[in-house]
């Protein structure tokens, strides 16, 4: 599959995945159109892809907002003319116990992550279908495919990510509509460090000390992350997991689907 003169539509483009993702569809000929609330990471973004010589629309957009993302979708389709692949990748992390948890953390994480997700893919959706083409490519995690004590909140919105794009992946059977869902391991980016920390699965309430760990545990580039991804467009893979540690976990879910967490705790508190 060529990507040259093909038009990519990604969130999150700031920062990591989605900047990585952006810029290496850029390299391949894409013309993008990418957002997020982080103007200046988003403005970097966009002299990188101008570098390469391809056409960028970059806009401040909340994904949590539906209306401010069907005006981005119109002003993507104005520009262009089409879009060819949505990549719904902006995410934020709360760690935090259920019991504890404050309602604000869920009513911001579930607006980002779930709702994010619904409004990318709904704005576009119609444009795809009745062009019978395009990919659709929705950013779960790991931790759409296992849980993990004070995890609880992003969980619910990795595991919901996944079950929509799934259910999704099932009606488009045969329309020529690719849908992915994307499960990446660890991957070195902003996410813990932009995360709101409250406390970690092993106890841990020093955020700095959480980030440290888990640059340690974050072996995947987010260019080696974006390589990953790009094949699996091009192979239109329904699932993308990415890194070793991804496809680990993936496998200790399906053989102790009840008792992954003692395996995988006692690892994390090694
Ligand atoms: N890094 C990992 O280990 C990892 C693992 C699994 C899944 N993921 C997922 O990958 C995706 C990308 O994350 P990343 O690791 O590149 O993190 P990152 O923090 O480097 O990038 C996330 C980007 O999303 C943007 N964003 C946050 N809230 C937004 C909003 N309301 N509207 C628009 N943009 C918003 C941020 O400004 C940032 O630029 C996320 O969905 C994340 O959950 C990451």
């Amino acid at each position: 599959m060529s990507f040259e003169g093909k038009v990519a539509v990604i969130t999150g483009a700031a920062s990591g995945i989605g900047r990585a993702l952006s810029i290496a569809l850029a390299r391949r000929g894409a013309d993008l159109a990418i957002a997020d609330l982080d103007e200046r990471g988003l403005e970097e973004t966009r002299g990188a892809i101008e570098n390469l010589g391809r056409r960028v629309l970059a806009q401040k957009l909340d994904v949590a907002d539906r209306a401010g993302f069907e005006a981005f979708r119109d002003d993507t389709l104005e520009r262009f003319g089409r879009a060819d692949i949505v990549v719904n990748n902006a995410g934020v992390a709360v760690a935090d116990t259920i019991l504890e948890s404050r309602y604000e953390d869920w009513e911001w994480i579930v607006g980002i992550n779930f709702w994010g997700v619904v409004h990318g893919t709904k704005a576009f959706l119609p444009h795809f279908v009745e062009r019978g083409s395009g990919s659709i490519v929705n950013v779960s995690s790991v931790f759409g495919l296992v849980a993990v004590p004070t995890q609880g909140l992003y969980n619910a919105t990795k595991f919901a990510v996944r079950g929509m794009t799934e259910a999704l992946r099932h009606e488009l059977e045969g329309t020529g509509v690719h849908v992915a869902c994307v499960h990446p391991g660890g991957i070195d980016t902003r996410i813990a460090a932009n995360a709101r920390f409250y406390q970690g699965p092993t106890g841990l309430r020093d955020q700095k000390e959480s980030v440290a760990n888990f640059k340690r545990i974050a072996r995947t580039s987010p260019e080696k992350a974006a390589e990953i991804i790009i094949r699996g467009i091009e192979r239109k893979e329904p699932r993308i997991l990415i890194g070793a540690d991804a496809r680990l976990i993936d496998w200790v879910q399906r053989v102790l689907p009840r008792r992954y967490w003692e395996l995988m705790g006692r690892g994390m508190r090694a």
